[in-house]
């Protein structure tokens, strides 16, 4: 393991006029951060907490998949929010979300191209190197946990996700030494933070971005349905952040959450 995370060496490095990351804790392991969080959010945290740990033994993704959490490899983390916009606009967060992470990517890695396979992978070089699992419970003391894994310093992966998974150290290239954790979180949570008080003004910004970022806009995918998959032309992004694609037979469908993936031709 590199440098161990540190609340002080993350926080040194941000605004002290913060909301994200107003409070900073690391645990040196935990089952999964989303659950610390949600727990400290029905014990009344307050928004802007973030949650690190260093290893997770019950990391999960989307679609209840595993999620693995190398310990001291990459950062496992969550963060508290308590939005109080209108519930139909909750969704934002994971267009949000998504592109604050591209941009602290490239914060931290200068030189890096993030791009974001809808909805808020995030994809460097063609490969996966982020996931985020946005989970809520709305209403008027309502919290949403935004739970982002970052593979940072790993040089190999599992059978299963070799091929597909990449680290931001696998993407500076070969030679390339340990990144220092502390700084890309700082990097992570300085856009996240940024981002979030655009989010409130002008979220369409964040939707264009998210657009130009996309990996998927104009190209071939499958789009798996629960009623079964089928093919598509991604087309573009709906203001709200949905996915819109075409069928073969013309018509037009807008996704707002789910799993596409690129077809392979
Ligand atoms: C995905 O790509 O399917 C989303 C992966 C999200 C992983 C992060 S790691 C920190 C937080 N805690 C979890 O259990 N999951 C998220």
């Amino acid at each position: 393991m590199d440098t161990p995370l540190s609340p002080e060496a993350i926080a040194a490095r941000l605004p002290s006029s913060r909301r994200i990351g107003r409070e900073i804790q690391v645990l040196a392991e935990t089952t999964s951060t989303n659950d610390v969080a949600a727990q400290l959010a029905r014990a009344g945290a307050p928004e802007g907490l973030v949650i690190f740990a260093e290893t997770q033994s019950a990391g999960r993704g989307r679609m209840q998949r595993k999620w693995e959490s190398a310990p001291g490899e990459g950062l496992w983390f969550s963060v508290l929010l308590r939005p109080t916009w209108p519930l139909a606009d909750w969704a934002r967060l994971t267009t949000w979300a998504g592109v604050a992470v591209a941009r602290g990517l490239e914060a931290a890695l200068p030189g890096c191209h993030a791009g974001i396979k809808w909805p808020n992978d995030i994809h460097l070089g063609g490969r996966k190197a982020v996931g985020i699992l946005a989970e809520s419970a709305p209403g008027p003391e309502g919290w949403a946990i935004v739970g982002i894994g970052v593979n940072v310093n790993q040089t190999a992966f599992p059978e299963e996700i070799r091929g597909l998974a990449t680290s931001l150290r696998l993407a500076a290239g070969s030679q390339a030494a340990p990144l220092d954790r502390n700084a890309v979180a700082a990097a992570l949570l300085g856009q996240l933070d940024a981002l979030y008080n655009i989010l409130e003004r002008n979220f369409t910004s964040i939707v264009v971005e998210a657009g130009a970022r996309s990996v998927l806009l104009g190209r071939s995918v499958m789009v798996h349905d629960p009623a079964g998959p089928y093919e598509a032309q991604a087309e573009g992004l709906e203001a709200d952040g949905g996915l819109r694609v075409r069928l073969p037979d013309g018509s037009v469908k807008v996704i707002c959450t789910g799993e596409v993936s690129v077809r392979s031709l």
